[in-house]
């Protein structure tokens, strides 16, 4: 019997009920939520009231965290980034499609984002499911994609040579670009065994991959975009409405997400806890 509510939704993920994680949950109900959690690969629990403390419990049950190198830490709690955009600012965090962490030689497994302060509009995040990306390839193309790595790096984005972010008045961001330009680039198969589902997912993403090994940019970028432009489709997407107390956890081996910069000259603030991964195959 299923110890919580679970809604499918159409593009990616699924909408868990009938839980309260301030009061704590059941093992029961852990495991039936990671059930839903490798199934789906994204997650989003409504009315929540969960502080801090409460927070990073529930991240711990999911693993070790990460601390991230390029965004600020909350004063108290340096176990969660800071997903902030104050009214003046015109950058975002995470305002293009990508997959946190795939520059890493073992990429964070996800993140947990609770909603601390919304806009009036906007600001909602679209996700990508890079399982039904994957599967709606032609069987030839999922071969050759089968056979190739591909590069992924930390610099266009965070380092010196940053094109992703250029010309965004990003506060939130700690311009840690000498650790972005020290990083070296990361190696993942095009297409993973997802370690949780067992499933085969796409995994390039416009953030950080930049080119199939042993290829040229110039090579690998035309077939990246066509990926990409898959990828960008709508039956592929959810778009996640956020209200006070909406939490939303996502799986970076198995979906991209993309935070909709909507909301000029109004605040929002996100708390995000990173959850450690593993070596990708
Ligand atoms: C991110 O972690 O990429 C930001 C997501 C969001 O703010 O909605």
């Amino acid at each position: 019997m299923n110890t919580i509510e679970v809604k499918i939704l159409e593009g990616v993920g699924a909408e868990i009920g009938g839980i309260d994680l301030a009061a704590g949950i059941s093992a029961t109900q852990f495991a039936d939520i990671k059930r839903v959690f490798s199934d789906e690969g994204l997650i989003f629990f409504r009315d929540q009231s969960i502080d801090e403390k409460q927070h990073i419990a529930f991240a711990e049950m999911w693993g070790h965290i990460n601390v991230n190198r390029f965004f600020a830490a909350h004063e108290d709690y340096p176990q969660i980034a800071m997903v902030t955009k104050e009214p003046d600012q015109t950058g975002n965090i995470g305002g293009g499609w990508h997959a946190d962490h795939s520059y890493d030689v073992e990429p964070a497994m996800g993140s947990i984002l609770v909603a601390r302060e919304l806009p009036e509009t906007g600001g909602d995040t679209f996700f990508s499911n890079m399982y039904k990306v994957f599967d709606s390839l032609s069987q030839g193309l999922q071969e050759t994609l089968l056979g190739l790595n591909a590069v992924h790096s930390a610099k266009y984005a965070f380092g010196s040579q940053n094109t992703y972010h250029k010309g965004e008045v990003t506060g939130a961001r700690i311009g840690n670009s000498e650790s972005a330009d020290a990083m070296p680039d990361s190696i993942h198969p095009a297409v993973i065994t997802h370690p949780l589902s067992g499933r085969k997912a796409l995994y390039v993403n416009p953030g950080f991959t930049r080119h199939f090994e042993g290829w040229s940019r110039e090579d690998s970028v035309p077939i990246l975009e066509y990926l990409f432009a898959i990828a960008r489709q709508e039956q592929f997407i959810t778009r996640f409405h956020w209200e006070p107390g909406s939490i939303a956890f996502w799986d970076n081996r198995a979906t991209w997400h993309l935070a909709q910069n909507d909301y000029q000259g109004q605040r929002r603030e996100m708390h995000r806890i990173t959850i450690e991964g593993c070596a990708l195959t």
